[in-house]
């Protein structure tokens, strides 16, 4: 494909990679692509940085017609830069847009999007282990007319900002409360989908748990408020006398594609991993009586985020002795060795750039 590039004439300094938090600062560049009916994708481009100009019935900022992604570019211990199964973002991109009506990407102009970008924007991956360029491609319905129906215009577009590591301070375990009012998304609904929409309805229920003194909230399922599904914004796993448990992707859970790495490494470790329906009584039935060893959320983000605390109505509980547990550790350890180029990768997921 063809990527018209137009630099800035204005380019900035890379912040102190000590001073990077998650998604403050932005690269120079942005990659903008438009679609319509009839005439597909067209005018892909690498612009300058800046805003976006909408008109204002456009369709994103009336009926939500939008979905995103979130990968990351590595700085190998070499020097060089990799991605991190890119295609699984991609492929999911794709699934997120078949959901929301909206244009689906040609994949392997996908990945040439990524890859030129993350070229023209090398000195923005930061250096020091646990730093990375996080890249968040994203698109919305732009027609420009208040019917509602699937878009005749969209917007795809690619931002990137080198973000710090997750763990500035060392991994601390967190305190997660099981949420039973607010659910995240039911089934039949957009919980397999990134689409914006999922992440705003699911905020209140976040700063309720925060004013509690919790870091974020478990879900449960939308139909009986039964199962468990998902950590904040994480996937979620628990060792549980012995076996790995996940929630099984019933159609309200995001596909992680951390979630699912972990289960492949954990499986190569030899583990047994089970995706299946956990419901919140047997996961109470293992707190209580202490067969629950470990918990943790997974996601690109923090890669693994151990639980040392879980509230379920008045009732807290300690995991792990509030610590990391093996598990989550080796997890760590395995992933972040394979993402920042410093353990070999034998499963084959590193895309270097
Ligand atoms: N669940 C939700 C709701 C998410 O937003 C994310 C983050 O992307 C994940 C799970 C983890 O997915 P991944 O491992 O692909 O980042
Ligand atoms: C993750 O990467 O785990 C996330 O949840 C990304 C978030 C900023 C939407």
């Amino acid at each position: 494909m063809e990527i018209k590039i137009t630099k800035t004439t204005t380019p900035k300094t890379m912040p102190p990679e000590d001073k990077l938090g998650f998604g403050k600062v932005f690269t120079d560049h942005m990659f903008v692509m438009d679609y319509e009916e009839g005439r597909g994708w067209h005018d892909a481009r690498i612009v300058p940085f800046g805003y976006v100009s909408l008109h204002p019935a456009s369709t994103v900022l009336h009926y939500g017609a939008e979905i995103f992604e979130g990968l990351k570019a590595y700085r190998r211990a070499d020097g060089g830069v990799q991605m991190f199964r890119p295609m699984e973002n991609i492929r999911r991109m794709n699934n997120s847009a078949e959901r929301m009506s909206l244009p689906l990407l040609d994949e392997r102009d996908a990945l040439e999007i990524l890859t030129t970008f993350v070229r023209l924007e090398e000195r923005f991956v930061p250096k020091s282990f646990g730093t990375s360029l996080y890249l968040r491609p994203f698109m919305f319905g732009n027609d420009e007319s208040l019917g509602v129906h699937a878009v005749k215009r969209a917007t795809f577009m690619l931002i990137a900002s080198p973000s710090g590591s997750y763990y500035a301070e060392g991994i601390n375990p967190v305190k997660i409360m099981i949420e039973n009012e607010d659910v995240r998304t039911v089934r039949g609904g957009t919980g397999y989908a990134k689409c914006g929409g999922n992440y705003a309805a699911s905020t209140r229920a976040g700063e309720r748990a925060a004013k509690k003194g919790y870091s974020q909230v478990l879900w449960l399922d939308g139909v009986e408020r039964k199962y468990i599904e998902e950590v904040g914004a994480m996937n979620v796993m628990f060792k549980i006398d012995g076996e790995i448990v996940t929630p099984m992707l019933t159609g309200s859970i995001l596909p992680g594609i951390t979630r699912k790495s972990c289960i492949e490494v954990l499986t190569k470790m030899g583990y047994q991993v089970s995706e299946r329906l956990l419901s919140v009584d047997e996961l109470v039935e293992a707190l209580e009586s202490g067969k629950l060893e470990e918990a943790w959320g997974c996601g690109t983000a923090a890669v693994v985020s151990p639980i040392g605390k879980l509230a379920y109505g008045d009732k807290e509980y300690v995991v792990s002795g509030g610590k990391i547990g093996e598990v989550t550790q080796k997890l760590y350890d395995t992933l972040t060795g394979i993402q920042w180029g410093k353990l070999e990768d034998t499963f084959g997921w590193v895309y270097k750039i």
